[in-house]
Order: structure tokens, then sequence, then C-alpha cells
């Protein structure tokens, strides 16, 4: 439904606008995390800091245009941001301006939209425009009421349009937040409470720099607090997220609670190949080896709880010792598409990196022994002829 002329006129910026309705949620949220102002500091610097640090360089952050953070928002609701990496700047080229979407055939806009699914998307893009043209708008409102009131606009994209484009003080909430703050705050209803994961939203929300904290928010929930394998090492809030002290994920984290003697911590080593024989190495995600080469790894209970993927072709285990630390690995084989890999390389949480490379590219790059011990035990089940190589579900 496209907004009233009244609501084109007359609304401030304020009303109608359930986060800025005095501070009773805020303070009832700030309340319920029992976090003191010093605290909150800590969680908006650790986390802006990691943000500006490792923050992917997607072509719609290189613009604050409240036009293009639209496109984008409304691309990225149902689509992978790589995928939308692509066709963001396509769509541009062809629709620079609100005027060039407003004044498109209908028909060029899906055809440009191809690629995105959900046309239903791009209808109400275009049919927005159209109402922001006619009514003398250049640009995306800055009245959340009115903003609102646009054709597939809801309220989680105007607080991300207008905290991104206009710096205007909204929290915008998707899942991946909602994981992220029911997590950090030890509250996981808050994953299902709309309305509490938006009072702790606010509660939180950086006052100068509401933008990029959304965006810190999005990328963090994408990156390191995935719903499967959190990867709590790498995460700047860790220290005092009230999730990873009781998770299994940190167990690799905590080494100096284990002694020699004790029992090794387990790990499973996936050796992921393509179907054109390549294998995906990375580095920068085990805490211990940030600077080789390893295969992909999981803590084994992760595994075993269902939070890591699925296995394939067991390959047998080995003992391995870094440091004090001793670790038992069990090594599994898995095929994917060429396809499935490609897109299994975006997967790595930040700083880490993955690579797909052939067995002779590998001899050349910086390998673990971890890496090393892996692959002898595949080499030695070729030599056997007991490889399967069926596809493993990612
Ligand atoms: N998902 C939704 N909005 C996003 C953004 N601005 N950056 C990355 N991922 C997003």
């Amino acid at each position: 439904m496209a907004p009233s002329r009244s609501q084109a006129r007359g609304q401030g910026c304020d009303r109608g606008n359930p986060q800025r309705r005095g501070s009773a949620t805020r303070g009832s949220a700030a309340a319920l995390l029992r976090l003191d102002p010093a605290e909150i500091r800590w969680f908006r610097r650790r986390l802006l800091r990691w943000y500006r640090k490792y923050a992917r360089p997607w072509p719609w952050r290189a613009s604050a245009n409240s036009y293009h953070v639209w496109v984008a928002e409304v691309m990225l609701q149902q689509t992978r941001v790589e995928v939308v990496a692509k066709a963001f700047p396509r769509f541009l080229a062809r629709f620079p301006s609100v005027a060039d979407l407003a004044l498109a055939p209908l028909e060029n806009v899906l055809a440009v939209w191809s690629g995105l699914g959900y046309y239903t998307r791009a209808r109400n893009l275009h049919r927005a425009a159209q109402w922001l043209w006619k009514h003398g708008y250049r640009e995306f409102p800055r009245e959340p009421s009115l903003a609102r009131a646009l054709p597939g606009v809801g309220p989680y994209t105007v607080a991300a349009v207008l905290s991104i484009a206009y710096n205007q003080r909204l929290a915008a909430v998707d899942a991946n937040v909602r994981r992220v703050l029911g997590r950090v705050t030890g509250n996981p209803s808050a994953t299902k409470n709309g309305k509490l994961a938006q009072a702790i939203a606010v509660a939180l929300l950086d006052p100068h720099a509401p933008g990029d904290w959304n965006q810190a928010l999005m990328e963090l929930g994408q990156r390191l607090c995935i719903p499967r394998t959190p990867q709590c090492p790498a995460c700047p809030w860790q220290p005092r997220c009230a999730t990873a002290r009781s998770s299994v994920a940190l167990r690799i984290a905590a080494p100096r609670r284990r002694g020699p003697g004790k029992s090794p911590i387990e790990l499973v080593a996936d050796l992921v190949f393509d179907t054109r024989g390549r294998i995906v190495v990375e580095r920068g995600v085990f805490p211990y080896l940030r600077h080789l080469w390893v295969p992909v790894l999981h803590e084994a209970q992760a595994s075993a709880a269902g939070l890591a993927p699925s296995r394939g072709q067991s390959l047998g285990t080995f003992r391995h010792a870094i440091g004090k630390r001793q670790f038992r690995v069990s090594v599994y084989l898995r095929k994917l598409s060429n396809q499935k890999a490609t897109r299994f390389l975006h997967d790595v949480p930040a700083p880490g990196e993955r690579r797909l490379v052939t067995p002779k590219e590998l001899e050349h790059l910086g390998r673990s022994s971890l890496l090393l011990k892996s692959w002898q035990l595949w080499v030695r089940q070729l030599a056997r002829g007991g490889v399967a190589f069926s596809e493993a579900n990612q």
C-alpha cells in the first residue's frame, strides 16, 4: 500500500516510530540485560572496532545514497550477500536513480532483477519508486512513518535504510541479529521473540554510528555468530558473551584448563574436494595455527550435537600435539559439486580465509602438519582403493 498524501506532507520524524517512543523500552531492556553504561560502551566499542577492521567491502557499503541503500536492503532480504554483490551494480547501472526506476517499464525492471528471485520485491520497489517520483521525492523518505507505508517496506527496511543513509538512531533487527542478541545476553527466547530482541537492540544501539552498528551486528551474525557452528574464539564479544561462556566451541579457546595427561580435544578434519579433485583448505580460523593452512576443522562435540555439517566417509584418526595441547583428529572425506565447493569457500568466519587448490598447488602453501597427516590418511585410503566418492550433504 502506498502512502497517502497527508502522510507525505505532515508527519514528523518521530511520530509513528516505535523505537523512539520514550525511554521505557530502552530502560527496561538495559535493566533486563543488567548492563551498566560502561559495559554497554564496551560492547559498542568492541563490535565497531571489529567491523571497521573486517567488514567485507560490499558495493552497497561504498555509498550512503539512500536510494542505493534501499535497493541493496530489498535485495538482501531473501538473497545471499554474494549473489546481491553481483546483481546490485548491474541494477544501479540500469536504474541509477529513483527517477530512472520509476520511469522504466516494469518488464525491464523484472528482467534486470533476474537471478535474485522473489520478484514481488522488484514489483514493490518499482511501485514505491513510482509513488515517490509522482509525489516529488527524489530519494528514500526520511520520515519513518512515510517510508513504512511504501510497498514492500517493513520496519526492518526502514530502520536499515534510515540508519545507514541518514544516521537515524533506529535498530534494524533481522533473524541474524535476533540470534546474536539472544546469545550474547543469554536470552535465547530473543531469537524468536521479536519484541524482546528489539528492546535489547535499542538498548545497545550505538547512537553515534547507528548505520555501522546495524551492519556490524548483521556481519557478526552472518560470519561468526552463525547458527550451527558459532565461531566464538574469533568473536569480539566472546569475553562477555553469556552463551560463549558455556559453549562447546569455547573449549578450543580455553587451553589453560587442560594440562598434559588430560583427555585430548576431539577434532574433526574434513577433506572437502570438488569434482575436479581440488581440495578446500583454510587458515586464520583454527586458533592455534592461524598462519598455516589446515583442512576444514570443527570441534567433534559440535558435530555430535548436530552443530556442524554432516560427515562424509571416515578416513581414520590420528593424534596431534600443538604445544601442550593434545588433539585427537578424526578425518573425513567429503565431495561437493563445483558450485557447492565455490559457495563453501565464502562460508568462512572472519578473519579466516578458504581456498580451493589442486594437490600440486597445495605443495606451495604453508601446510600445517595437521593437514599433512590428514592428507596421508587420504593417500593411504586411495592406495587401498577404498574411497567411495559420493556427494555429502553440506
Ligand atoms: N543483510 C541485510 N542488510 C545487510 C547489509 N547492509 N550488509 C550485509 N548484509 C545485510
